[in-house]
């Protein structure tokens, strides 16, 4: 197993570029599938979420061929199957837009259901709502769900909470259906943009993605496209807030400004100075952070996959500061480790409550996801002495080179195989 060994201290400084959205590529990939036709995706991050889905439709039987580390191909002519293996899906949620692109090609889709994870139960009932207001019939049986239909009619979708999961899966699954589809209350999130954006350039016809109501008309087909993937949103935002954490200046280059308000907005409200470019952002921070409150909501709100991080940056605030997770249930369990570090957090609910403190200390910790994981990594950064943070598997489903980009800003982070049972022993 692999973990991150930082000596802290260091105010980050320099330029660091910004890869291609993880969220938004998961969804470019179950598109890819809609047609028989070949799909290039450009600027697709080599983290390994996207690697497990690669594997996911080439068990299927789509053609994957890796043009170059940040550009593959995908072949859809040679899908075969209509079930995607539970391997895929416990490795990784976002297995299950399969159904969707399935379901939409071929009517027929059969996908195990994914669990609760880490950070909340996670229910899946939007997305089957909308899949049966499509004409399809959904059943659950062995851990398996199955749609099917004759044929998938639009019509009109209305979803009880924003869910950005389930909006990319009706999306995939109306494209090619019969007649209108309206989504109303979808999300907005840059990544739906993004993929009604690449369904748009293989022919189908999707207004209105980024706004509060989408309208699909179906087309009978789709077709090839060479497409390039939006910049991380969240990638970004976790360099932004490692200039704050570590009392630095770091430019963010490649990046789309516009999707990253929410979080400009606060950090130039704990004190930061924010300078926008047309493809880049300047974060300097300007001495001791200042305290504030947050509450995490759907695009174009504060993402919750922010929500570590910001906890992180304001446990090092001057005051008392509050975050409040509306999103998912279960989202602050790394605040035990930032805990073994020094931060002074308490929980109630899904607030948590923070006094902040002068400066962290090093520990060994680990990560318990992926957005948490990155975070324990700027906390390590600022801390004095050393941290060592184990389980960085999570940390690598999202952030592609992390310790090579940070390094790249004069950080002091190794990486290092460790021994599994050598942990166990020494903890217990
Ligand atoms: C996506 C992102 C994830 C991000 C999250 C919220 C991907 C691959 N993942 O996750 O990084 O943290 O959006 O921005 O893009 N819900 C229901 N019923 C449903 C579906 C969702 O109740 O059928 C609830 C969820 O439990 C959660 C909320 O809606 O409380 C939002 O979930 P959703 O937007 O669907 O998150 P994901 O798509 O899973």
């Amino acid at each position: 197993m692999e973990r991150y060994v930082i000596k802290g201290g260091k105010a980050l400084k320099g330029v660091v570029p910004i890869y291609g959205a993880k969220n938004a590529a998961l969804a470019l990939i179950a598109a890819a599938i809609l047609t028989e036709e070949p799909v290039i995706i450009n600027n697709l991050p080599d983290v390994s979420d996207i690697n497990v889905l690669l594997e996911a439709i080439s068990q299927i039987g789509a053609g994957v061929e890796r043009l170059s580390r940040h550009q593959v191909r995908i072949v859809g002519a040679t899908v075969n199957s209509h079930q995607v293996n539970y391997d895929y899906i416990s490795k990784i949620r976002a297995s299950y837009y399969l159904l969707g692109a399935l379901l939409g090609r071929f009517h027929e889709a059969e996908v195990a259901m994914p669990g609760g994870c880490v950070i909340g139960a996670r229910p899946i009932d939007q997305h089957i709502k909308g899949f049966e207001a499509l004409g399809a019939k959904v059943s659950l049986t062995n851990g398996q769900i199955k749609a099917k239909a004759e044929k998938l009619r639009g019509n009109h979708i209305y979803f009880d909470v924003v869910t950005v999961g389930a909006t990319i899966n009706i999306m995939l699954a109306a494209a090619m259906a019969e007649g209108n589809t309206v989504i109303e209350n979808p999300a907005k999130e840059p990544h739906v943009v993004d993929l009604a954006n690449m369904l748009n350039s293989m022919g189908a016809n999707i207004r209105g993605a980024g706004t509060d109501v989408i309208r699909i008309k179906g087309v009978p087909r789709l077709h090839k496209t060479e497409y390039t993937v939006i910049p991380d949103q969240i990638e970004a935002g976790t360099f932004m807030f490692a200039a704050a954490v570590t009392g630095g200046e770091i430019t963010v280059a490649n990046v789309i400004p516009k999707h990253l308000e929410s979080i400009t907005s606060k950090l130039v409200e704990i004190g930061c100075d924010v300078i926008e470019y047309d493809e880049a952002v300047t974060v300097r921070a300007l001495g001791t952070l200042k305290a504030t409150q947050v509450k995490t909501l759907p695009y174009p709100g504060f993402p919750t996959d922010m929500q570590p991080q910001i906890t992180t940056a304001l446990a090092l605030a001057k005051g008392s500061s509050t975050v409040t997770e509306s999103i998912f249930e279960n989202r602050f369990k790394y605040v035990a480790e930032l805990a073994r570090m020094g931060a002074k957090i308490k929980v109630e609910g899904n607030t948590a409550i923070i006094s902040g403190v002068k400066t962290l200390t090093g520990a060994r910790v680990s990560a318990p996801d992926l957005r948490a994981g990155a975070a324990l990594v700027l906390a390590g950064m600022r801390a004095e002495g050393t941290t060592i943070i184990d389980d960085i598997k999570y940390i690598q489903r999202g952030y592609e080179a992390f310790d090579e980009k940070l390094r790249g800003l004069g950080a002091d982070i190794v990486k290092e195989d460790y021994d599994e049972e050598m942990r166990t022993e020494k903890i217990g």
